[in-house]
C-alpha cells in the first residue's frame, strides 16, 4: 500500500514524472494516486519528495539520506577496483564472519530486479561438515549427469551422426566431472575449491519477469562487496546444474522444489594475491547514432 500524506504534500510536482508507473498527478490540494495497484513499490516517489509525504505499508524506515556526491567513488578508482576482482580458488582455512556474510546479503537484497519484484532467495553453507556434504552430492550428481551425456555422446559417435549444437559445447564434460569426481577421493576439491562459504541465490519460479538477470546482478553485488570487505569469490556454474539435477542436494541447502538455483558462488580469504591485472578481448560494441565528447 501506498498513500500520500495530503498536509504534508507542497505540490511540487517532483514525484509526478518520475514515476515509471505514471500513477501519479497533481490533483486539487496534493498529489494523488490513480491506479494504486499498478505501484511497483521502487519508492522514487518517496525517495525524491522535499516534504516527504508518501507512506509505504512496510519499509518506511530504509528511506533515509542517500551519501553526499563527494562520497561516491570516482571513476578511475572505481574502475581499478573492478578489474582487480578474480575468481579465487585458493582460499585459507579460516571461516568467514556471519556479520560479513550478512552483508553480502544486504548488498545482494539492493540490487536492481526486473518490475521490481525482489524475488531472490540465499541459501548459504558454512562450515567444513556442511560444504563437504555439499560437495560429496553435487560431486556424485554430477558425474551420474556426466555418464548420461557420454551414452547420448557415444551413440551419436555409433551412428555416425554429428552432435547437435548443444550436446557438442558440453562434450567435454563428462572427463571434467570424472577428473573433479577422482580428485574429490583423493580429498581434493576441485569443484568448490576448498571455499569456507557458498552462497547460492534462488527464486521461487513464475515469481520474477527476469530471473536469470536478477540473480546476475544481486551477485556483481555481492562479490564486488566481498572485495571490500577483504573476501574473494569464484562462481560456481557447475553447482547450478548439480542443484537442478538432485532433490538431496537442493533439499540440504534448504531450497524449495519450486525454487530455481540460478547463480552460486564460493566465499572466503584468499591465499593468493593477484599482482597484475588480466588481459582481455577488445570489447566489440556497435555503435549506432551519434554521440558527443
Ligand atoms: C557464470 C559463471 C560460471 C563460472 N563457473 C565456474 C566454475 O564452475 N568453477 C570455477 O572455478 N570458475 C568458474 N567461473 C569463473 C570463470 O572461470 C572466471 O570468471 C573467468 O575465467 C575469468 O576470470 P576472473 O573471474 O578471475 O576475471 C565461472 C564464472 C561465471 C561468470
Amino acid at each position: 500500500m501506498i498513500t500520500i500524506d495530503e498536509q504534508k504534500c507542497t505540490l511540487c510536482g517532483e514525484c509526478v514524472p518520475i514515476c515509471v508507473r505514471r500513477i501519479l498527478q497533481m490533483g486539487e490540494g496534493s498529489v494523488e494516486i490513480i491506479d494504486p495497484g499498478m505501484c511497483l513499490y521502487c519508492g522514487h516517489c518517496k525517495a525524491v519528495c522535499p516534504a516527504d509525504a508518501f507512506q509505504f505499508s512496510e519499509g518506511n524506515d530504509q528511506f533515509l539520506p542517500v551519501p553526499s556526491k563527494e562520497e561516491i567513488p570516482s571513476a578511475a578508482p572505481f574502475f581499478r577496483f573492478l578489474r582487480r576482482r578474480r575468481s579465487l580458488r585458493l582460499y585459507q582455512a579460516r571461516s568467514v564472519e556471519k556479520t560479513k556474510l550478512t552483508l553480502l546479503i544486504e548488498a545482494g537484497r539492493y540490487a536492481p530486479t526486473g518490475s521490481n519484484r525482489q524475488a531472490c532467495e540465499y541459501a548459504v553453507v558454512g562450515g567444513r561438515k556442511a560444504l563437504d556434504e555439499v560437495c560429496t552430492l553435487a560431486i556424485r550428481n554430477l558425474q551420474e549427469q556426466g555418464k548420461e551425456l557420454q551414452k547420448v555422446i557415444d551413440e551419436y559417435t555409433r551412428k555416425r551422426r554429428p552432435l547437435p549444437e548443444d550436446i557438442a559445447s558440453r562434450q567435454t564434460l563428462p572427463s571434467v566431472w570424472d577428473r573433479i569426481a577422482r580428485k574429490w577421493e583423493e580429498g581434493v576439491d576441485q569443484l568448490l575449491h576448498h571455499a569456507p562459504a557458498l552462497i547460492v541465490i534462488h527464486m521461487k519460479k513464475g515469481l520474477a519477469t527476469t530471473p536469470e538477470i536478477d540473480a546476475a546482478i544481486a551477485s556483481t553485488h555481492m562479490v564486488l562487496m566481498a572485495e571490500t570487505l577483504g573476501l574473494g569469490t569464484c562462481y560456481i556454474g557447475f553447482l547450478i546444474w548439480a542443484i537442478e539435477n538432485s532433490k538431496k542436494l537442493k533439499s540440504f541447502l534448504g531450497i524449495p522444489e519450486d525454487n530455481k538455483a540460478l547463480v552460486a558462488f564460493t566465499v572466503g580469504y584468499p591465499k593468493v594475491e593477484f599482482l597484475r591485472f588480466v588481459a582481455r578481448n577488445p570489447a566489440r560494441a556497435n555503435w549506432v547514432g551519434e554521440f558527443e565528447g
